[in-house]
Order: C-alpha cells, then sequence, then structure tokens
C-alpha cells in the first residue's frame, strides 16, 4: 500500500517518541542510529517517493532531521555524561564550533564610510535632532507655513498641543519666528536640511562651516526606492568665496571615493527653496560607464548612464540671514542625499528594493 502524508507523519511521532526515551547509549551511537547511512532517518526518506505531495513531505523530514541534529547535540551537554561521551567531549584535537559573529548593518557601515570619506577633507560631522521643530525643517529654510514646497516633504507631524504665534512671516528677518521665541510645530524631520540653521547656530553664525549631518529621516512614502524612515547625510560648507566650482569638486570627490574612480558626476537644474541656484545631483553608472549602453543594448541598471542620489545647490541668503550670517560677506553651497539610495548603487550589490534592508531578515542581511 501507498504510504501517505499522515502515514509518514505517524513515523516521524514514533522516531521523536523513540528519541525521547533514549538513555542508553551514547551520542555517536545515537548519531549512527538516526542519521547513519541506514539510520532511521535515511530509511524514512526511501518513502518519500511513494508520496504524492512531496514538497510537504520534505519539509517534514527537513524538520525531523533538525530536530534529531538538535536532540544529541542537547543530549551531548546536558546528560550527566557516561565516559563515553565524557571522552568524545573533551576531545582537544576536535575543532573547535565557531561562535557566530554579527556585524554592523550594512546602512551603518555606509554611514561610517561617507563620514570618513569627508572627514578626510576637513567636514564636522554632527547629528543633529529627528524631531525637530518646523521653524529648522522648513521656515528656516525659506518656506514659509503654507508654502506649496512643504507637500514635496510629505511630513509626518507630531501630535501635540500647536505653540504657534500668529506672527506674520518676513522673509527679510525670519528670525522673528524662532521657535525659542514663539514655539512652533513639532516634526519628525523629513530631511537632514533642519541641521544647516543649526550648524549655523551652533557656531555662533561664525565660518567657516564644514559639516556633514547623518540622521535618520521620516516621510510618508513607501515603495521599493521608498521607506518611512530612511537617512540622509547633509553637506554644508560656509565661507568667503564658495561657489559652485567647489562643490562640484566636492561632488566629484565623493563620487571617486565612495564608487570607485573613474566615477563622474553630473548636475542638473532642480528647484529647492533653500538653494539658489539649486541642482539635482547624478552620479556616473559603474555598469555601463555613464553611456547609458551595455553589449549593445539600454543599460539594464540605469537606462541613461546616470543614477540620481539627491540635491545641492547654492546655500539661499534667506537661509544664511536665518542663521545670523551675512550673505553679502558668506556665500556657501549644501547637498542632501539618501544614504540607502547612495550605497545601492553599489558595484555588485544588485539590491532592487530598498525596504529589504529593513526587513529584519537575517537571511538577507548576512550577505554584507
Ligand atoms: C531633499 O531632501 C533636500 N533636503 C536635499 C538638499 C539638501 C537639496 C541641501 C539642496 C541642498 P529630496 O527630497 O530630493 O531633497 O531627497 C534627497 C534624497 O533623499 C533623494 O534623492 C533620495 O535619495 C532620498 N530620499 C528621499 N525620500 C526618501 C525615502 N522615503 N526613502 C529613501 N530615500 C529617500
Amino acid at each position: 500500500m501507498k504510504t501517505t502524508l499522515e502515514d509518514l507523519t505517524a513515523k516521524i511521532e514514533e522516531i521523536k517518541t523513540q528519541l525521547s526515551q533514549e538513555s542508553n547509549i551514547n551520542s555517536e551511537e545515537l548519531r549512527i542510529k538516526y542519521l547513519g547511512k541506514k539510520g532511521q532517518f535515511n530509511e524514512l526518506s526511501k518513502l518519500i517517493k511513494e508520496i504524492d505531495d512531496k514538497k510537504t513531505a520534505g519539509q517534514l523530514l527537513n524538520d525531523l532531521k533538525k530536530h534529531i541534529e538538535t536532540s544529541i547535540a542537547d543530549e551531548l551537554m546536558n546528560r550527566s555524561a557516561s565516559s563515553a561521551d565524557r571522552q568524545q567531549w573533551i576531545d582537544l584535537t576536535a575543532p573547535g564550533i565557531r561562535p557566530s559573529v554579527g556585524h554592523m548593518h550594512p546602512i551603518s557601515q555606509a554611514i561610517e564610510e561617507v563620514a570618513s570619506i569627508f572627514e578626510k577633507i576637513g567636514f564636522t560631522r554632527v547629528r543633529y535632532p529627528e524631531v525637530d521643530w518646523d521653524w529648522y525643517a522648513f521656515e528656516s529654510l525659506n518656506m514659509p507655513p503654507d508654502h506649496p514646497a512643504r507637500d514635496e516633504w510629505e511630513t509626518f507631524f507630531v501630535d501635540m498641543p500647536d505653540t504657534t504665534q500668529p506672527i506674520e512671516y518676513d522673509a527679510n528677518n525670519p528670525r522673528k519666528r524662532h521657535p525659542s521665541l514663539v514655539g512652533g510645530k513639532i516634526v519628525l524631520t523629513p530631511h537632514t536640511s533642519n541641521g544647516q540653521v543649526r550648524e549655523m547656530e551652533r557656531l555662533n553664525s561664525t565660518p567657516p562651516i564644514r559639516m556633514v549631518n547623518i540622521a535618520r529621516c521620516y516621510r510618508r512614502q513607501q515603495d521599493v526606492t521608498h521607506t518611512q524612515m530612511f537617512h540622509q547625510f547633509e553637506g554644508l560648507v560656509v565661507d568667503k568665496g564658495i561657489n559652485i566650482q567647489h562643490l562640484k569638486g566636492t561632488l566629484d570627490y565623493f563620487a571617486q571615493e565612495f564608487y570607485g574612480p573613474g566615477t563622474k558626476s553630473r548636475i542638473r537644474p532642480f528647484h529647492f527653496q533653500f538653494t539658489e541656484p539649486s541642482f539635482e545631483v547624478d552620479f556616473s553608472c559603474h555598469v555601463c560607464g555613464g553611456t547609458g549602453e551595455k553589449d549593445g543594448d539600454k543599460c539594464r541598471f540605469c537606462k541613461s548612464g546616470w543614477h540620481e542620489v539627491g540635491g545641492a545647490g547654492m546655500v539661499h541668503p534667506n537661509v544664511l540671514k536665518a542663521g545670523g550670517i551675512d550673505p553679502n560677506e558668506y556665500t556657501g553651497f549644501a547637498f542632501g542625499w539618501g544614504v540607502e539610495r547612495t550605497y545601492t548603487l553599489k558595484e555588485g550589490l544588485n539590491i532592487d528594493d530598498i525596504r529589504l534592508l529593513y526587513s529584519g531578515d537575517l537571511r538577507f542581511l548576512k550577505q554584507f
């Protein structure tokens, strides 16, 4: 008669019961009896060819094998050891069991790398609040309340009493709405640009400023390239005579350090309220070398030769003013890119859904 899945389950239970009652044989004998060539497990496995649902049968047998292996290991550890076991246990020539060692999350590794690249050229690594006043996240960045540009940031607001006083916005004197003077709404920071005016304040509005602010950000977004929690790194340089060439030189330096020699950067005109002029920043694709073509076809990784990583631009005079810096005396550049986005474009990573990074799936994370 053909063996059914029920028969197999019953036999598995029998083996488990029998195994739990073993008390007179040492672990090596247990291993031979249950897992040896002619052992119970192998004998049972032969029945699989008679069973229709081979997938389930295979899973049941795998579970049984794991159960036997764990039981034998436990037995070895726990049993008041017979002399045979004891001899085996203290066999100093046996190879040790390597404890599994964890490692930093790939995004933490990327953050360390980004920080060290900028530290080499004199940037100071800072980190500013991830729950911050609306003032730092928007208003000080030249985005008055109700400004339509705010919509792009799909922000989470913290549900707490609004302490904002109805004070008229004055572009020439944005400090009028400074939260320490008037209060304001609290947000989960949707970008690291909240660090710009904070850094100007930390340095008492006295350039030179060269900061890289790396922190978590939050937005109401979720798809293969967006997560609700992600990281950005924000660069800010303010000094006398800073111009676009300094920005472009910094982008090229980062591209080569992070992605390897030969990687190029490109800036395209864009709009941000807090920079003027503003740009989107692209890096050349390592697969097609920036040509957009691979083996006579369109490059499947980038489709155009370039990957967009974030924004940049020359700091808007109103932002300098909000940080107490005279825009007639000083100029600056700023950039802000997604760590996840920047990291997943590295050669050989092949991560097509950034949500995997936060799935907590060790099979995925162990690869990095
Ligand atoms: C900004 O956030 C600007 N603050 C950047 C900036 C700074 C411009 C300084 C000028 C000067 P944007 O919204 O485009 O810009 O976001 C920048 C990058 O953050 C994106 O290109 C992307 O790489 C990353 N990013 C944005 N939203 C998400 C998200 N939900 N998940 C993962 N990465 C994201």
